[in-house]
């Protein structure tokens, strides 16, 4: 990577606090170091043949560079095939509806585990814990059908009184005219408190589900487990504490609960230990990374286009166009992979069975043929719902409407205490090409 890059946090570990003020030096020097980032990425994306594109790289996605890849791609080769990953020849799909046509073909596309799974990574054997997002149909309807009533509009109901009071109690105690972690003190808490309600979890032990879930999704080099004995220790807890509280809830009339439907429902209560495991997984951090990143980058997107933040808090109505926008420009999620099952084609070129397809909504979302201005952030979208960060088919986010009441609530809680949230330094972004997000946002609340 290039020197500049390595330069930036270097330059916020020096960056004295006050310093960091808006249009203080140090924020200049960051703003043109990151522009100098932006320029050599830039200029190498448009030098290198596309023939050595590996646009799958973490490392893209850490240094935030990979914009001009993508776009290269969308203008030169919608369909690239890449051979020269370490993790194995790919077909990336970077146009919105070339990954509609991906989605909604999964008799072509598949997302069997057996085949490699929903990443662009295979699955790792010694973790391939079925889930309902990595089956085809009839399993996977079947077991997505145990858990959907908990994401009905009644349940989302009972949901929102309870949340507004929990955001409304983390936001109070935030400190002010003092730098803190945003990701650390308030998106990972509050998508935790959510996530320990869904499960009805033990309360006090709850930061444990937002273990389990970076545990599990963590790359080798990102530093989240020491190594591999680590990692299965952890989930071994995981799975020792959820087949405890399985069984426990099938013991107990039925509640409104993930781990109580999972217990009652048909298809899902004689589940095996790992089938278990890898959907309550899946629930984790599906609720988890997801909606956490998005509260990170709702700040940050405020903070990077002031207009829209002034825009915002001279309408507050504007919140409903301003959570889908949020979610499509963070995209949390950059990519979900699926399998050929057969010789296709798709935009010209010849998919092979068992080749891997990854379809990039990162680069979907920012396709300008489908979503006018898509790389704007624009807070007053006409119709911001058109975007892909949710999937699309019969593995649509089941989420979706937690994520964005959750969104919408926390919005509504700050626009009535804070006047501005300033991000005061460069955001740390995490080492995966597949969870788009933050590891940490230093940030101030001023006034
Ligand atoms: C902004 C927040 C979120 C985003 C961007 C997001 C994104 C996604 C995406 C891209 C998929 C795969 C769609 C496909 O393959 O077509 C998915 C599936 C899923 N999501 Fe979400 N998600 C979010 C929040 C949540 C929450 C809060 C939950 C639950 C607590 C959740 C649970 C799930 C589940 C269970 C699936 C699997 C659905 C299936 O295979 O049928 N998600 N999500």
């Amino acid at each position: 990577m290039s020197q500049v890059g390595e330069l930036v946090p270097g330059l916020i570990a020096m960056a004295p606090e006050h310093n960091l003020r808006e249009g203080g030096p140090m924020q200049e020097t960051l703003a043109v170091a990151r522009s100098e980032v932006q320029r050599e990425a830039r200029e190498r994306a448009y030098a290198i043949p596309l023939s050595q594109f590996h646009v799958g790289n973490p490392e893209l996605f850490r240094s935030d560079t990979l914009w001009p890849y993508f776009e290269r791609l969308r203008k030169e080769e919608p369909v690239h095939w890449c051979s020269t990953s370490p993790v194995g020849n790919y077909w990336s799909v970077t146009k919105y509806n070339d990954i509609m046509h991906v989605e909604t073909n999964p008799q072509i596309f598949s997302s069997d585990a057996r085949l490699g799974g929903i990443m662009l990574r295979d699955v790792d054997p010694k973790y391939d814990w079925p889930s309902f997002i990595a089956m085809d149909e009839p399993r996977h309807s079947k077991q997505r059908k145990s858990v959907q009533p908990l994401f009905t509009p009644p349940e989302l109901v009972k949901m929102a009184a309870l949340i507004r009071e929990r955001s409304a109690s983390v936001l109070d105690n935030l400190p002010r005219n003092e730098t803190f972690n945003w990701v650390e003190r308030v998106s990972i808490e509050l998508t935790t408190q959510m996530l320990a309600t869904l499960f009805d979890f033990p309360w006090e032990q709850r930061r444990k589900l937002t273990r389990w879930s970076d545990v599990s999704t963590a790359l080798p080099k990102s530093g989240v487990v020491a190594n591999e004995e680590q990692r299965g220790a952890e989930l071994t807890e995981c799975s020792e504490t959820f087949a405890k509280l399985f069984a426990e809830r099938a013991r107990q009339p039925m509640k409104s609960d993930l781990v109580s439907m999972l217990a009652h429902s048909e298809a899902t209560r004689g589940m095996d230990r790992e089938n278990l495991l890898g959907n309550l997984i899946l629930l984790i951090v599906g609720g988890n990374d997801t909606t956490r990143n998005s509260m990170t980058g709702s700040v940050l997107a405020l903070n990077e286009n002031p207009d829209q933040y002034d825009k915002l808090r001279a309408n507050p109505a504007l919140i409903a166009s301003f959570v889908p926008e949020v979610i499509r420009w963070q995209t949390p999620l950059a990519h979900m992979r699926r399998t050929a099952t057969q010789d296709t084609e798709l935009g010209g070129k010849l998919i092979r069975k068992g080749h891997r397809v990854v379809m990039w909504y990162v680069s979907g979302n920012r396709d300008g043929d489908v979503i006018k201005d898509a790389d704007a952030f624009l807070i007053d979208r006409r119709n911001p719902h058109n975007h892909m960060s949710f999937g699309f088919g019969i593995h649509r986010c089941l989420g979706l409407r937690v994520a964005e009441l959750q969104l919408r609530i926390i919005w509504e809680e700050i626009l009535k205490r804070f006047d501005r949230i300033e991000v005061v330094g460069e955001p740390k972004r995490v080492y995966s090409s597949f969870v788009k997000g933050y590891e940490a946002l230093p940030v101030r609340i001023v006034g």
